[in-house]
């Protein structure tokens, strides 16, 4: 009876309201997530948390199909296309693959056994002939071209309707868009666009260092940039392809290619100028189905770009045509996947880390997570701007990638999972590891330890950049032995290094007598320096060599210099606010000047004289080029003299050039400058110009 029913469906109706506002709530959840993935190239969340939305919505709209509407998300598999990109309908529909569940490299054993079961084939016939290839992370397309011509690239879309994205593929070079003579009139080649993973890092690099947002992975961004309206932003967004098959082909009867094999295919596409991966290759049998899964496996981290793991095929195209498809997937291909590259874990603490150039990088402190094939526990936040951008907090699930040697990032948060409030994140204003002070210069997103040579996380680099040629010239002081003094703490400061006895030398490892010896005296030769090379050699930010040079000439004396005010030293030449921001920061650090007269104190020393007008120096205006082999003085040497005495020592000829000062084994430039009438001197003639010689 109506009435009866009307009663007993009242909780039922008010289910079914419940479940309408839930599939209202998903709906408006996945639209946004689908706006930000396809339209703003910007997901906040991994793939899978949309799939896991999308699938609880089919599973709803499922139980109440009156709920189900023309606009759900889910009658529009794959997306609804921009408006504005044509739908092209493929010739022949662009299948997906099965992929095995068990990601250990016996999952090849179970595709292997299906093809064998399905091809009827007794336990004892011999092994099928596969080809193993890499399961590329990056967005099917199928280019099409037409009497060798590509006239159209479309992208996969729902398999049966793609769209056209012809415009930006014609501008990834990889891509013939002419093919020899010898094709089918019609050939369609299928394969993956990708972006390689140091383009992706140097765009990421590239809008840091604007300000601007970070793109989440080499696959979004790609595939974003496929979906570009405008060409020229795709061209900026550099793309790579790989070609792994075949579309619609003129049929053998119309005098189409016949291939035997898919390797055979490849071998041909490969010849008409299509990129296909070197790895790939036939295997025979699963057992070397088991072992082409281990060998990429171990080489995954190494490529220069992202896989999700390796895709076997049936050799054979006659047994393919024989194994044919089960509903949208071949029975003769499958998707033997890696570990995921990018997963969802939550931050329990953000860190400050100083890196040998003084940068602070905010890391996150991870709930352990397994991505990439390692347990992660900490991620980089590369620095304030990006943590602001992203909208990170502790206590947020974040996603986590980790590809390749890659150092592991965080790259966005899940929303709506924050617990409680948290306080945003904040630079320390000492540097954690030795407290001086933190800057950041102008126009930087880097937060920077202003301890220089103070600082320990500092330190090593310190050295290097001291002991370098330029600077104090340590003959013999590189990498590994300050390694070694560092480690051994044998040296902490850059007056320890001139405290460095003989016996604490031949303690350190694989250091002998003779080498110790050098090596002190190399410390000795380097105490008689100039004030140029000692201020450069601080290491002071924005101070290179030419800077070190203008303020030594225009100060004349270190002290000078030390006592300089900011506007002091905003006279010197080519020395602006940042630089004398930087200088002021510097030597407003105790420490750093503890440093200097440390240095003193152990004997370094240079030649100081009067402050230089630049105007009043001997040599002033002129321009020399010096080439070949001096007697005596070594290149460096003459070039410290003759900018000493006011010259500008440059590396070309030209019209304008004073003097070119020539050696032995000069070569173009001598005959440059005889070309041009420029006068040339010896070395004698060099010490003449500088009121040295007879
Ligand atoms: S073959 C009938 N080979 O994986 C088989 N696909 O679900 C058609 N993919 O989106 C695909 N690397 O873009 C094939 N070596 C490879 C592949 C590959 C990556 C992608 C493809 C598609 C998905 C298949």
């Amino acid at each position: 009876m109506p009435k009866n029913l009307d009663l007993f469906s009242a909780p039922a109706q008010s289910e079914q309201a419940q479940a309408a506002i839930k599939i209202g709530a998903l709906r408006r959840q996945l639209d946004r997530w689908a706006h930000q993935y396809y339209v703003q190239d910007a997901p906040e969340v991994p793939d899978a948390e949309y799939d896991r939305a999308f699938r609880a919505l089919q599973a709803l709209e499922a139980q109440f199909p009156e709920c189900v509407t023309p606009e759900s998300p889910t009658q529009r598999v794959g997306g609804a296309p921009r408006p504005e990109l044509t739908p092209v309908r493929h010739a022949v529909p662009m299948l997906s693959i099965h992929t095995e569940t068990d990601v250990s490299p016996a999952g090849a054993l179970a595709f292997d056994a299906r093809v064998r079961r399905e091809l009827g084939l007794a336990p004892d016939a011999p092994p099928v002939a596969y080809v193993a290839e890499l399961k590329f992370d990056g967005l099917a397309m199928n280019l099409r071209y037409e009497a060798g011509a590509l006239v159209q690239a479309a992208t996969r879309g729902d398999g049966e309707v793609g769209e056209d994205v012809t415009h930006n593929i014609r501008t990834i070079r990889q891509i013939p868009l002419r093919l020899p003579s010898d094709v089918p009139a019609i050939l369609e080649v299928r394969g993956e666009v990708y972006m390689a993973r140091a383009d992706f890092e140097r765009l990421n690099e590239a809008q840091r260092e604007r300000g601007q947002k970070t793109f989440i992975n080499p696959r979004n961004t790609a595939a974003g940039a496929v979906r570009q309206l405008d060409p020229a932003i795709a061209a900026q967004r550099p793309l790579r392809f790989f070609a792994y098959g075949l579309g619609e082909v003129t049929p053998v009867a119309q005098g189409g290619p016949d291939f035997a094999t898919h390797f055979d295919l490849l071998q041909q596409l490969k010849q008409w100028g299509f990129p296909v991966a070197a790895q790939t290759t036939q295997a025979l049998g699963a057992s070397e189905l088991v072992a082409f899964h281990e060998r990429i496996a171990a080489e995954r981290d190494q490529l220069p770009y992202d896989i999700d793991g390796v895709v076997y095929k049936v050799d054979s195209l006659a047994l393919q045509r024989q194994l044919g498809f089960k509903t949208r997937e071949p029975r003769w291909a499958v998707a033997h996947k890696f570990p995921a590259q990018e997963m969802v874990t939550r931050i329990e603490g953000i860190d400050v880390q100083v890196g040998r150039t003084g940068k602070l990088t905010p890391v996150a402190r991870l709930a352990p997570v397994f991505v990439g094939g390692v347990t992660v526990t900490n991620a980089t936040l590369h620095n304030l701007f990006e943590i602001r951008k992203k909208g990170v907090r502790v206590g947020d699930e974040v996603i986590v990638r980790r590809a390749g040697d890659v150092i592991p990032e965080v790259v966005g948060v899940v929303p709506g999972k924050r617990p409680s409030y948290v306080a945003n994140f904040r630079m320390p204003r000492q540097c954690p590891i030795c407290g001086s002070a933190v800057v950041r210069e102008p126009g930087e997103a880097n937060h920077r330890c202003t301890g220089g040579l103070f600082c320990p996380a500092q330190r090593k680099e310190a050295l290097l950049h001291f002991a370098a040629r330029r600077a104090m010239d340590i003959d013999g002081l590189g990498e590994k032995l300050v390694d070694q003094l560092v480690d051994g703490a044998v040296v902490r400061t850059l007056p320890d290094l001139y405290r460095i006895g003989l016996v604490g030398l031949t303690a350190l490892e694989r250091m002998g007598e003779k080498s110790a010896q050098n090596l002190l005296a190399a410390l000795e030769k380097s105490k008689s320096t100039t004030l140029p090379r000692f201020l450069f050699g601080l290491g002071i930010r924005q101070v290179g060599e030419a800077t070190a040079k203008d303020l030594a000439r225009h100060f004349g004396s270190l002290d000078a210099i030390l006592q300089a005010s900011t506007e002091q030293l905003l006279q010197v030449r080519d020395v602006g606010p940042v630089v004398a921001e930087a200088i002021h920061t510097f030597l407003a650090q105790p420490h750093n000047v503890e440093v200097i007269e440390q240095l003193r104190a152990c004997g370094v020393h240079w030649p100081e004289g009067p402050p230089a007008e630049r105007t009043q120096l001997p040599l002033a205006g002129m321009t020399v080029v010096l080439t070949g082999t001096l007697p005596t003085l070594s290149r460096e040497a003459a070039k410290d003299l003759l900018e000493a005495a006011g010259a500008k020592v440059a590396g070309s000829v030209s019209k304008k050039t004073s003097y070119v000062v020539a050696g032995e084994e000069a070569g173009s430039k001598l005959a440059k400058a005889q070309e041009l009438g420029v006068p040339v001197l010896d070395e004698a003639g060099l010490r003449a110009l500088l009121g040295q010689g007879a």
